[in-house]
């Protein structure tokens, strides 16, 4: 609710008392400003764009000249006549820019032209509001006065009295260097940067250009303190001292550019916040299916293991690639022992340490834990023929598909498999890969319990991939 009492009520009688002058000789000098700010922001056509302070309009007339579907706001009734009559199709509003009439993300692209300042930050949250997610914003404000050649041409606004100047002084403030990138950045834009922004006022004559100041808000504080004669004069008597045989007066003052883009949800899902027993991902959401393979986890183990935790967010794929694999294993008759000196053989050669470990276990429980450490460390003295080609087959499928040869597979023939026990068994393999793969690739960790029933001999052995303790910082 605002009331007439509001300041920016007060705003019309300094910009709106000179509207038609200030359109048609002041404001086409900055037509360098808006041509940069909108080739800066790259305004595209049909983007909803919002001009914040848009005075009598001309930088909203330029980006409709874009394709942009235009909106405005400003203080000045009067200001605000002169942008209406020359963008009649535009949504333009006199209003406060800190309380603006218009809803949450309304706009793609927001602009102000030296209309938000130090003074004004209540404005800049605002943009914020109206501009939708992934939108963009740009505000240009003076840049470093006292380096620009042009400064001279602001110099009469020095005639207002003490505490207007300085309150212009607070206003400019927002120019200086990491100024207008720590507002932007505290009210939640991203992506801020600065940019050096062209702008060059040019008047024919000094009388002009008085005339054409004198029409601005910042003058009218100017003409309060001294009066408009006296302004006009001091005006006069400054751009006389810089006239040029044959050329415009001209002042090249420097003009701070400031790109944001207020950021956009993430259309990915949020990753899980620290890292759980499931490696990169969460563990997935209880479901009668999860629950299910929990279960048959327990029954087997006496505890629910990290990869089917992970695996559980694919209930099918996990049970798909049981079925393949029991399907692989029975069409060769591999026993559990030829399936584990397989697995293990093909683990240790891939570098995963959790089915080393897993399957390593096994085998020494089967055979003894001196031999499966040999067979993980490449070494099979001790294990019978059949499962020594098994062993070798396996390690040459990881190492180098492409190098084998049909000699290769003579060790399997001798002991007994034919071809389709031979493609069974490397089915096998290869199905047994995509497990330590996944595992590998998705951060699963051997469950702490493998490493407290594995034997000594068995964890030396493991000595690469994925660490035991890796997984106890998230056991539960
Ligand atoms: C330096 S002028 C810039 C005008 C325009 N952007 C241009 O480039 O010519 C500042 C503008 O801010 C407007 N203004 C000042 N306070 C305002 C407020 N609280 N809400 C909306 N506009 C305001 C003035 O009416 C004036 O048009």
């Amino acid at each position: 609710m605002t009331t007439t009492d509001d300041p920016w009520h007060q705003v019309d009688e300094g910009w709106g008392r000179q509207a038609a002058t200030f359109a048609s000789l002041s404001e086409p000098g900055n037509c360098r400003e808006y041509v940069a700010l909108h080739h800066e922001l790259a305004v595209d056509t049909g983007e909803r764009l919002l001009d914040v302070a848009c005075g009598a309009g001309l930088a909203l007339e330029l980006a409709a000249l874009r394709g942009a579907v235009c909106a405005g706001i400003d203080a000045s009734p009067r200001l605000l006549a002169v942008a209406k009559d020359r963008s009649p199709g535009a949504d333009l509003r006199v209003g406060d820019m800190c309380a603006m009439p218009w809803d949450d993300g309304s706009f793609d692209v927001v602009t102000s032209f030296r209309g938000i300042w130090g003074t004004t930050p209540d404005a800049v949250t605002e943009v914020f509001r109206v501009l939708a997610p992934g939108g963009r914003v740009g505000i240009t404000v003076w840049g470093h006065l006292k380096a620009s050649l042009g400064a001279w041409a602001l110099s009469p606004f020095r005639l207002a009295s003490e505490p207007k100047v300085a309150n212009q002084a607070a206003m400019v403030s927002l120019g200086r260097p990491g100024a207008g990138e720590e507002l932007l950045t505290r009210c939640g834009f991203a992506d801020v940067r600065r940019v050096d922004i062209p702008f060059a006022w040019e008047f024919p004559d000094p009388e002009t250009y008085a005339r054409a100041l004198a029409s601005s808000g910042p003058a009218y504080e100017a003409i309060q303190a001294v009066g408009e004669q006296a302004f006009l004069a001091h005006a006069t008597d400054v751009a006389r001292e810089r006239l040029r045989d044959g050329l415009p007066l001209r002042a090249e003052i420097k003009v701070v550019g400031y790109l944001a883009r207020k950021p956009a949800p993430s259309r990915l899902p949020e990753p899980p916040a620290e890292p759980s027993r499931a490696g990169f991902v969460a563990e997935p959401a209880s479901t009668p299916e999860v629950e299910r393979l929990y279960a048959d986890d327990m029954d087997d183990n006496g505890y629910v293991m990290n990869t089917t935790r992970m695996f559980a967010h694919q209930p099918a794929v996990l049970n798909g690639l049981f079925d393949l694999q029991a399907q692989a294993h029975q069409a060769a008759s591999l026993s559990i022992r030829q399936r584990g000196v397989l697995i293990a053989a093909m683990a240790s050669t891939l570098g995963d340490s959790y089915c080393s470990l897993a399957w390593g276990e096994r085998l020494a429980r089967r055979a003894t834990p001196a031999l499966a450490a040999g067979l993980i460390g490449g070494d099979d003295s001790g294990w019978t023929e059949d499962e020594q080609a098994l062993a070798a087959w396996a390690r040459k499928v990881v190492r180098d598909p492409n190098g084998t040869t049909a000699e290769h597979l003579a060790p399997l023939r001798h002991v007994g498999f034919g071809d389709a026990k031979i493609v069974a068994i490397t089915a096998f393999v290869t199905l047994r890969m995509a497990w330590s793969t996944m595992n590998d690739a998705l951060g699963v960790h051997p469950d702490p319990e493998l490493g407290a029933s594995a034997p000594p001999a068995l964890l030396d052995a493991v000595s690469y991939g994925r660490t035991i303790e890796g997984a106890t910082r998230f056991s539960r």
